[in-house]
């Protein structure tokens, strides 16, 4: 954990931005695999771990707006629980590392939200995303579970996102850190990527070194041979020269801030004319996406920027046509980048997608485009100092795509259906850093991951 000021610190930058009331907010509980006492990894709820900190279960936060005082709620273990569990701290002890000296049994929970609810006071929460929770909340507050949605506080969610979105000096170290391990887990899948090998054989060997060196990983390994298919977890194909293998992955640390790192490499570690082509055309769209970041840029217009390099070296290869600014104009280029540039990072691999992609990655100066493509551009707004979000474009050939837009006439103006028959075997390219907004420029995350066509080649040979 931070030092317990951190905590403490938040909350009362909480109280600055919001207008009174109470802010509930509950922790997660464990989740059953297949029976209750068989569980998945323990994940703590992200805004709970940026204001308390604590990564246990069965605990909830109050953060009073008015009064200036904060508690928490839960049980202290019992003499069972230590026979399984082993001897724990008791929750007095755990919330003063996050600065709180006002506990109670996790029971008192629902008499402090009667009270509340008998004296009229605000209290305020975000849309739970686990069953459990929402019928905890349900339960507290006396709102049929369907009907939280309609009840919760816009206020907290725009205030807590003001806050998360960021980054200090101690956030970017931790998510710095897991970049780090990443760096290990990309180069170690690089130097695997054999003919032969099974893609579990590599997608296991990534997790376990995210296991070895930090948390787990922050989401489901992607790894696969068939990189079209934009995140796929299947691991059984054996892999073949002649395909590239894309490894989309990254770390968790104790704390439970992520790195999210994309590399794309050719099986046997030699990169084909047409593999080579590809991939330029990509890595031009990552680099000169992650130069064009500074604060008070909007990212969708990197997004844009990043789509006509795309469609600019497609028309190059042959495969786009016409007016580059005409077609991206129109989405013609989506039929390869169906997918947005990049996310926020932080506490969640997607940070804060929890409260609605919108509330994250837009505002009243920007809101999300209906096209197809740039619908999928999960933060569009304006960048400021302290962001840190991803950079992955990518080149897909997905055949059921390109059957559908071809039967359908799309964008025959922009694209050269014909020539791009004999390109429906090749697979899919992404490239993904992680990046932080500076005060006037940016800064690439982490150690840098092998990404040019000459450094990968060369690890790969090692
Ligand atoms: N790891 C999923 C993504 O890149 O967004
Ligand atoms: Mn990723
Ligand atoms: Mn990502």
């Amino acid at each position: 954990m931070f030092q317990p000021t951190v905590y403490k610190k938040r909350r009362d930058m909480l109280r600055n931005l919001m207008n009174g009331g109470i802010v509930l907010l509950p922790g997660n509980t464990e989740a059953a695999m297949n029976y209750a006492d068989n569980t998945y990894h323990f994940r703590q709820d992200s805004t709970f771990l940026y204001f308390f900190g604590i990564n246990q279960p069965d605990l909830a936060g109050i953060i009073d707006l008015d009064n200036g005082q904060d508690y928490i709620f839960g049980n202290d273990v019992d003499i069972d629980d230590i026979i399984w569990m082993g001897p724990q701290p008791l929750l007095k002890e755990r919330a003063e590392k996050a600065g709180v000296t006002t506990t109670y049994p996790f029971s008192y929970l629902q008499i402090s939200m009667n009270e509340a609810i008998a004296k009229g006071r605000h209290i305020h929460f975000l849309l739970p995303y686990r069953g459990k929770t929402t019928l905890l909340v349900s339960k507290l507050l006396g709102i049929n579970a369907e009907y939280l949605g309609a009840h919760k506080s816009e206020e907290l969610i725009r205030a807590v996102v003001a806050l998360r979105e960021i980054k200090d000096q101690g956030e970017i170290t931790e998510i710095e850190s897991m970049v780090d391990v990443a760096y290990d887990m990309h180069t170690t899948a690089m130097k695997m990527a054999k003919q032969g090998v099974v893609e579990r054989e590599i997608s296991g060997m990534v997790e376990g070194i995210a296991l070895q060196k930090a948390n787990g990983v922050s989401f489901p390994v992607i790894l696969s041979i068939n990189g079209q298919t934009l995140h796929n977890h299947y691991h059984g194909n054996i892999l073949k020269e002649g395909r590239m293998m894309v490894c989309d992955s990254g770390a968790e640390s104790e704390m439970n801030y992520c790195s999210d790192i994309t590399r794309t490499v050719p099986v046997g570690g030699r990169f084909s004319q047409r593999q080579r082509d590809i991939y330029e055309v990509v890595l031009a769209a990552n680099v000169k996406a992650i130069e064009a970041i500074k604060p008070g840029i909007l990212y969708k217009d990197i997004h844009l920027l990043s789509a006509r390099i795309i469609a600019q070296g497609m028309k190059d290869i042959g495969l786009m046509k016409g007016d580059i600014d005409k077609a991206v104009a129109a989405g013609a280029h989506a039929l390869f980048f169906p997918h947005g540039l990049g996310h926020m990072m932080g506490l969640d691999v997607h940070d804060m997608e929890n409260f609605g992609e919108n509330f994250i990655g837009y505002d009243n100066e920007i809101s999300r485009s209906d096209q197809f493509g740039l619908a999928f551009l999960r933060l569009g707004k304006r960048l400021r100092e302290g962001f840190v979000l991803t950079v992955e474009p990518g080149i897909y050939f997905i055949p059921a795509l390109i059957d559908q837009w071809h039967e359908k006439k799309m964008h025959t103006e922009f694209i050269n259906y014909d020539k791009l028959e004999a390109w429906k075997d090749f697979g899919g390219i992404r490239i993904e850093d992680d990046i932080l907004v500076t005060n006037d420029s940016h800064r690439l995350l982490g150690k840098p991951i092998p990404k040019t066509i000459a450094d990968i080649e060369a690890i790969m040979s090692l």
